[in-house]
């Protein structure tokens, strides 16, 4: 009989987390297809700067890596997570190497000079790992796309996103309900689903993150109940370039001593962190950059007291991008806004990444592994993003036991108009009423209006891209919303 299934491996979502899913899944055998919402090389990951966290200068080691996540984590982080993660880290990016991603200073897995390591805040070493240049997110995406495009066991689908999960009658996991962007809608089975659909930032007006990243992966998995902590730690970046579309200027800035001024030109942060400063946790500075610009009109990054060579090779991709909209960062002040950056919990995994659902896996920042607490340690993302596409990959290599295939039966509702305002609107909602300044009454009224837009969308899947879309947006502003209260 000819199998039901479309792929071994079905992988949704095109950042680094599940391409390296998926490459070390083809490299293994298996045949993998991967769907992703816009083009393969729109994803956060592609949009990272700083590097990959990983405790490889002389005066460093894997203890004290532990320590720092555990104090930003606040008591969140989950001890046996951290170091799960922070001990595979190594030998990780060993086998990235081996798939020709250029490291910077790596050779052979020996670090080649200390200084090769960026610096970023809350960090007691230098241990930033950068691809490529300062725009380390491209350099490694740019590596996986071409392994992963030329990969004969890959295929990927673009254009295509996830609307909702397919389940047999026991509640396991055997595909998804994809739709384009021509509006077509089908099922792909597959015994072994894997979520790699990134983060929400995006449900905020302000944000760091591409459109794509609206949570879709959590509201999938939460429409099955699957275990899903601690929604409410968002992590908000306290430097973006004021202007639209936002760009994030690199935490690696003042990890070279870029500093932070107020609307009087005056240096705030001896006042809200007189040890760290401009180094202290992010949460942190977000907030006093925040409370700056309420008292003082605007906050500025500052780097002109800095040799401009130095800015201009260290910080090459950064520097350009600026002076593409007419600032020099070597001789003008910046203007920052915080944004909403990361997505902190997410769909509870074990150390294989397995979900609580049978069958399926979720990887990078839809997933909670509980190596982040109340706030994330820079860089540590990718970490996480690496370590846990390498596990899935592994477990479900060593899957024994195939589930049980059921025809999935799919429910449409007529379809409905939507203004094309509706996303934006809600977005803006949330920034002003469930970002830094939020009370009781502010989320409970911004919770009646999310309440009575759902009211009004089809209660079944739509043959509307747009309107699908939109649904999912509001589901994950209304689970983020009930998490903060
Ligand atoms: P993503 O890279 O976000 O990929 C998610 C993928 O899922 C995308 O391809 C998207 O299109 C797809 N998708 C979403 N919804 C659907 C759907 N419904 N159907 C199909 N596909 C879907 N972390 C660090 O550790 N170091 C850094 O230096 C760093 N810098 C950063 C700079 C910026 C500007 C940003 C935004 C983030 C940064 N981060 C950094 C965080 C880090 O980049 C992300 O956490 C990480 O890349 C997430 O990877 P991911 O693979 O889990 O998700
Ligand atoms: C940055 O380069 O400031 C972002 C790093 C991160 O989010 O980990």
């Amino acid at each position: 009989m000819e199998s039901p299934y479309h792929s071994d491996v079905l992988i949704i979502g095109s950042g680094a987390a599940g391409l390296i899913a998926g490459i070390s899944l083809a490299k293994a055998g298996l045949q993998v297809l991967v769907l992703t919402k816009d083009a393969v090389t729109e994803s956060s990951s592609a949009y990272a700067q700083g590097g990959i966290a990983v405790p490889l200068a002389l005066n460093d080691s894997p203890e004290k890596h532990i320590a720092d996540t555990l104090k930003v984590g606040q008591g969140f982080a989950k001890p046996s997570a951290v170091n799960f993660y922070i001990n595979a880290i190594k030998p990780a990016i060993q086998e990235l190497s081996t798939w020709g991603i250029d490291f910077i200073g790596l050779e052979n897995g020996k670090l080649q000079a200390e200084n090769c390591l960026g610096q970023e805040a809350a960090h007691s070493a230098r241990r930033i790992l950068r691809v490529g240049g300062d725009l380390s997110g491209r350099s490694l995406m740019k590596s996986l796309w071409e392994t992963a495009c030329r990969h004969p066991n890959i295929s990927i689908s673009q254009g295509t996103s996830l609307l909702e999960l397919c389940t047999n009658s026991s509640n396991e996991v055997i595909g998804g309900v994809f739709q384009d962007i021509n509006h077509n809608i089908f099922q792909l089975y597959s015994p072994a689903v894997i979520l790699a659909t990134g983060g929400f930032s995006s449900i905020f007006s302000k944000s760091t993150n591409p459109y794509t990243s609206l949570g879709d992966g959590i509201v999938a998995a939460d429409k099955l109940k699957a275990k899903i902590e601690n929604l409410n730690f968002v992590q908000f970046h306290p430097t973006a370039l004021d202007k639209q579309p936002l760009f994030l200027l690199s935490e690696a800035l003042r990890g070279e001593g870029a500093l932070l001024v107020n609307g009087h030109g005056v240096r705030f942060m001896t006042k809200y962190a007189p040890e760290d400063l401009e180094l202290a946790s992010r949460a942190v500075v977000s907030a006093a950059v925040w409370q700056e610009i309420k008292n003082t009109g605007a906050v500025y990054l500052d780097l002109r007291h800095l040799p401009g060579n130095f800015v201009k090779t260290r910080f090459a991709g950064i520097y350009e991008h600026c002076r593409s909209l007419g600032l020099d960062l070597a001789i003008d002040l910046a203007p920052i806004t915080p944004a909403a950056h990361y997505t902190i919990g997410g769909i509870s995994i074990n150390h294989e990444a397995q979900t609580s659902l049978k069958n399926l896996w979720a990887i990078g920042e839809v997933a909670h592994s509980g190596l982040h607490g109340a706030d994330r340690l820079a860089s540590n993302s990718l970490l996480e993003c690496i370590v846990s596409a390498f596990a899935a990959s592994q477990s479900i290599q060593g899957q024994k036991q195939k589930v049980k295939f059921e025809e999935y039966k799919i429910s449409l509702s007529p379809a409905n108009n939507l203004s094309s305002q509706s996303g934006q609107n809600l977005k803006t909602k949330l920034w002003n009423s469930a970002s830094f300044e939020k009370t009781e009454k502010s989320l409970n009224n911004l919770l009646a209006e999310i309440k009575q837009i759902k009211s009004q969308l089809p209660a079944n899947l739509s043959s509307n891209f747009e309107v699908n879309e939109f649904k999912k947006q509001v589901l994950m502003s209304e689970l983020f919303v009930l998490s903060l209260l």
